[in-house]
């Protein structure tokens, strides 16, 4: 009795964890430049206590940083789990969250980081949601929880606490237009709600720009990832119900043709049953998978598998997997909870025998998200999950679980590889793995671009199918400016140029007029091989210093932010191009606005040179894609081969866009885990008018 009185007592003086008033988080200071705040009793499991990495230290002390926190969240545990709050000064525009296609800039927005396949709408629903943002107040803030959060970003005021109180006005001037109405990027604070949890850890990211703070962000995950060289080269997905002597001569016509080809992806159709998966060959279409791996290899050509995370009653280790299952099946198979030591074991152990043993060297992971409300085929939030996960905080780790778990299968083999995957999360940046989607909005793929920059995140806008040749030709152009220049032609048995409609593509009736169609894709691949030392070294700067490879006009440019913080469609590839892809639109010639940035630009194709500080509308022919160097640049654009493994492609055919042009950098790989990443400096003598390079690696062309 005097026991229960005290316990009484207790409560009403502190409060319990929920319902507890507590605004004023814990905070230390954990590297330079990043504090944690904490509150309560976080989660047991959230993405960094299963992160693939730990944070690179070392990066971030040499980086130093700021005395203060750029901002103070505070919060409070109440009976509907964690409230936090951010100020929000008036000016800040927000982006992040992982992948959001349907919008740019979030200020005034409502968003749930939900995990969805299939979002239509805009609110928040991802492959990828990242609970994680950035502003260009020139910090970062991450979230460190694994549940469905709300993020009311400055669209919510609070009512004056007393009658005495001044209610804000609804002042025109203060208020931001958003979509023609009034009011949603009013409110100085950012809230967050965090469901279910009776505690949180808050990371602050300083700057003092975005790019910056994302750059702690990525260091903070690890690091950014380093494709191979041949991880930059082109990539096909062939068709499904192909069989492997159909695969051979695929390979024929690619070269036949003079199309680079560096991986080759085979679909569902290589397992004996896919939907939930074996992984284990299926032997009518494949008799010698191993043969197949080695001849294409013959040709500089890796295998990339398809895969999933449901494992079928047929697949050897079911049995073994299924106590450390969800309860609940997906396509007739089980969710595995492969944060679980055991678990992962065995999957591995699986894997290595079937696939990198016979020489694949890489995964696609599919279907590793959800769709609640179109097709609804994953698991529901109401599972449970051996480890003390439930279906909702799974959704938004399995795609993580997943690629750290085929992560041990490729570095068994010692070498780096890149990958595909449909869904990711939160400290994901060192994992080699690049986001792709059934949805196809051109426009949407070509905003994914930057737009995954902000978060730790890598996005392919991948080929399909077009409505037109303008269509795949626009495609194809956007695709070979993105982390992976893939087509995914796992529903055509022809190249798309060799047939466009789809009927007579699977029936693999050949148009004769595919010569112009044909040269118009392969230009735009070989570019891509010509930007393969460029864009390695731009990765080379993602995996050492965390700054994203592909990124936002904002996060360069944040001192012009009126002019480029709404620009979704351009982005930076590297530190010194901007790409402005086009979509088709229907007359061959596209007009297209475009904002240059201040500073001199030059056409990468025709040398003309542009003043920044002021959009122009250009028209682009078919043929063009708008691409524009930085004055002072030397790009190190290699010899077109077939492959990034042809040793020829390491010869350098440099250009210099502007007259005293600074050195390029590239670097020498040997594509294992650990590479020395030699740095090799190409100069230009204006004397001499002459390029050098010091290099055992790379070689001038002559
Ligand atoms: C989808 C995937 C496609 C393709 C297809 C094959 O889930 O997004 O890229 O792999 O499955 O069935």
């Amino acid at each position: 009795m005097k026991k229960a009185f005290f316990f009484l007592f207790f409560i009403v003086l502190f409060g319990s964890v929920r319902g507890q008033d507590v605004h004023t988080m814990k905070c230390e200071q954990v590297y330079p430049g990043i504090w944690r705040y904490s509150i309560g009793k976080p989660d047991a499991v959230t993405p960094s206590t299963v992160r693939y990495k730990e944070p690179a230290a070392d990066v971030l002390d040499r980086m130093g940083g700021p005395v203060a926190s750029p901002v103070e969240p505070q919060a409070e545990v109440n009976d509907r789990g964690v409230l936090v709050s951010v100020p929000l000064s008036r000016d800040e525009a927000i982006y992040g969250l992982g992948l959001q296609e349907l919008s740019f800039e979030q200020r005034g927005k409502k968003k749930i980081v939900r995990v969805n396949a299939d979002p239509r709408v805009d609110t928040g629903d991802s492959h990828a949601p990242v609970p994680f943002y950035v502003t260009t107040g020139g910090y970062g803030v991450y979230v460190d929880n694994a549940r469905y959060m709300t993020f009311y970003f400055g669209g919510k005021v609070r009512r004056p606490t007393s009658p005495s109180g001044v209610a804000r006005k609804q002042d025109e001037e203060f208020l931001t237009p958003f979509n023609g109405a009034y009011s949603a990027g009013e409110g100085n604070e950012v809230f967050i709600e965090i469901p279910r949890s009776e505690g949180v850890d808050i990371y602050v990211f300083a700057g003092p720009t975005m790019k910056e703070a994302v750059a702690r962000y990525n260091l903070f995950a690890g690091g950014g990832c380093l494709p191979p060289r041949w991880g930059l080269g082109f990539w096909y997905r062939v068709r499904n119900i192909f069989h492997q002597d159909k695969v051979e001569a695929f390979a024929k016509i690619m070269q036949d043709n003079r199309i680079p080809c560096d991986v080759f992806g085979l679909e569902p159709g290589w397992q004996q049953h896919s939907y939930s998966s074996t992984y284990t060959w299926r032997d009518t279409l494949y008799p010698d998978p191993k043969g197949l791996v080695k001849r294409l290899g013959e040709k500089n050509i890796k295998v990339n598998l398809w895969t999933q995370g449901y494992v079928h009653p047929d697949c050897p280790i079911y049995n073994d997997l299924l106590q450390y299952s969800g309860d609940f099946q997906v396509w007739d198979g089980i969710a595995p909870n492969f944060f679980i030591p055991e678990a992962r074991r065995l999957f591995v152990e699986h894997h290595a025998k079937e696939t990198v043993g016979i020489g694949t060297m890489g995964f696609k992971a599919d279907e590793c998200d959800n769709s609640d409300y179109t097709g609804n085929w994953s698991f529901p939030e109401i599972s449970r999950f051996p480890g003390g996960i439930d279906g909702e905080q799974m959704h938004n780790l399995f795609g993580l679980s997943l690629q750290q778990t085929m992560m041990e299968v490729l570095n068994a083999t010692g070498k780096r590889t890149l990958n595909l995957v449909r869904s990711s999360g939160a400290l994901a940046s060192p994992l080699p793995f690049v986001l792709y989607s059934d949805l196809y909005d051109h426009q949407g793929y070509i905003n994914g671009i930057g737009y995954c920059g902000f978060s730790g995140l890598l996005w392919c806008p991948e080929v399909r199918s077009a409505s037109s040749e303008e269509d795949l030709v626009r495609r194809m152009q956007s695709v070979i400016c993105s982390p992976v220049a893939m087509i995914n032609a796992w529903n055509l048995a022809l190249p798309p140029w060799m047939q466009m409609d789809h009927e007579l593509n699977l029936q693999e009736v050949i148009d004769p007029d595919n010569a112009r169609l044909m040269a118009l894709c392969r230009n735009a691949i070989e570019l891509r091989m010509r930007f393969i030392p460029y864009l390695h070294a731009a990765f080379v700067k993602y995996y050492r210093e965390g700054i994203p490879p592909f990124r936002a006009l904002i996060m360069d440019y944040p001192d012009e932010k009126d002019a480029v913080k709404d620009i979704a469609g351009q982005y930076m590839m590297g530190d010194d191009i901007m790409v402005a892809p086009v979509v088709a639109s229907g007359k061959g010639v596209t007009a297209k606005k475009i904002y240059f940035p201040k500073g001199t630009w030059y056409d990468f194709f025709t040398g003309e040179r542009i003043e920044g500080g002021q959009t122009l509308e250009l028209s682009f022919e078919l043929e063009r894609i708008p691409l524009y160097v930085k004055e002072g640049t030397i790009l190190p654009l290699a010899r077109v081969t077939l492959s990034a493994d042809d040793p020829a492609s390491r010869e350098i055919e440099p250009v210099a866009f502007g007259d005293n042009p600074k050195p390029a950098v590239i670097y020498e790989d040997d594509g294992t885990l650990n590479p020395s990443l030699k740095e090799n400096v190409i100069t230009w003598d204006a004397r001499k008018k002459k390029f050098s390079l010091k290099s055992s690696f790379y070689k001038l062309a002559k």
